[in-house]
């Protein structure tokens, strides 16, 4: 962690208190002088910190303003950061950045169109969510390709965890429950060369409701946010967190145990769901009529491939397994 980024950690941990240098100085292990540059970055980045002579130094205002250096200087692997205001999507913006040899991390303050799995919106205002994409040229097959959305999925919970202490759970295959509110979606494109058919480039958006906020109507029963954190954290801590847990996962990659950890985080194995699917409901035997209402299953397991094992509970298919890719399927739990 930098400097910066311990100071401010330590001045948000007691808001709107005094810590001497002397005690900030023995927690961090900084000398005055360091202490003083460091609270003075903070302050040219916009954080309201007072400073008194004999008193210390004292965080205003809770204050989190993402920023590139902050990123940058704690990510434990080489990578290019791009903060910016506002953007249609970082997705969008990842398409446009041409080497990718080195990661590149882009993160919004807030998303005009940002954009979810199947064509959907995902409401992205200003302040209250981290909107990332992580966009860098794979140097592996497509083995390991095939399971980037669930290592990311890890990476998320693993990062939250760690920030906040709260324990999300992973819904096959790219969103992340905090109980039974949704907090996070991961939408993962590839670009691939036309000549040779390999993948040139993976673009891995994330978006996390970081922040209370009022959500849409269509949103306000299934979206939640990361509430109540046990500690208090940054978006900056959640990006570097997500950056260097996927990294690590990525530059290290195990199929076997990537694939018993994501198990071991799913709520829904064992549990009845519904699948949404019209080319699904129609080999079951739904009439027309029908196609769009769900299926019912249940979520049996994860297989090697991160494939979703489940067992209709319907149609001509009822108790008949079936491994679904993931496709463009939708499921919810029951
Ligand atoms: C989903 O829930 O279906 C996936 C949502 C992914 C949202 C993130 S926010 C950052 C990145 N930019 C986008 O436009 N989408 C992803």
């Amino acid at each position: 962690m930098s400097t910066k980024s311990k100071l401010l950690a330590l001045l948000n941990e007691n808001l709107n208190t005094y810590i001497s240098g002397q005690e900030i100085g023995d927690k961090l292990g900084l000398s005055r002088n360091a202490i003083w540059k460091a609270a003075n970055a903070l302050k040219e980045q916009g954080y309201n910190i007072k400073s008194f002579p004999k008193k210390g130094y004292r965080l205003m205002e809770f204050t989190d303003i993402i920023s590139e250096d902050m990123i940058k200087s704690n990510a434990e692997f080489p990578c290019q950061v791009h903060v910016y205001d506002a953007v249609d999507s970082t997705n969008n913006m990842a398409k446009e950045i041409r080497d990718c040899t080195v990661p590149q991390i882009l993160v919004a303050e807030e998303q005009t169109s940002g954009r979810g799995r199947l064509g959907r919106t995902f409401f992205s205002p200003a302040g209250k969510g981290l909107y990332m994409t992580m966009a860098f040229k794979p140097d592996f097959g497509l083995d390991e390709a095939m399971l980037v959305t669930a290592t990311v999925a890890l990476s998320v919970c693993n990062a939250i965890q760690e920030v906040t202490g709260l324990n999300p759970k992973i819904k096959w295959v790219n969103d992340i429950y905090l109980g039974d509110k949704k907090i996070c979606g991961i939408l993962t494109e590839a670009e691939s060369s036309f000549e040779t058919g390999a993948i040139e480039k993976i673009i891995v958006g994330i978006g996390i409701n970081c922040f209370k906020g009022s959500f849409p109507k269509e949103l306000s029963e299934t979206a939640g946010y990361l509430e109540n954190p046990l500690k208090p954290f940054t978006r900056n801590d959640l990006a570097v967190a997500i950056f260097n847990n996927f990294f690590e996962r990525i530059n290290n990659f195990n199929k076997v145990l990537t694939i018993r950890e994501y198990k071991a985080k799913s709520f829904i194995l064992g549990e009845p769901i519904l699948i949404f699917n019209p080319a699904i409901a129609r080999a079951l035997g739904r009439t027309e009529d029908r196609l769009k209402e769900g299926i019912r299953a249940r979520a049996i397991d994860i297989d090697e491939n991160g494939g979703l094992v489940v067992e209709y509970m319907e149609g001509i298919k009822m108790r008949t397994m079936e491994t679904l890719t993931t496709g463009e399927i939708t499921i919810r739990k029951v």
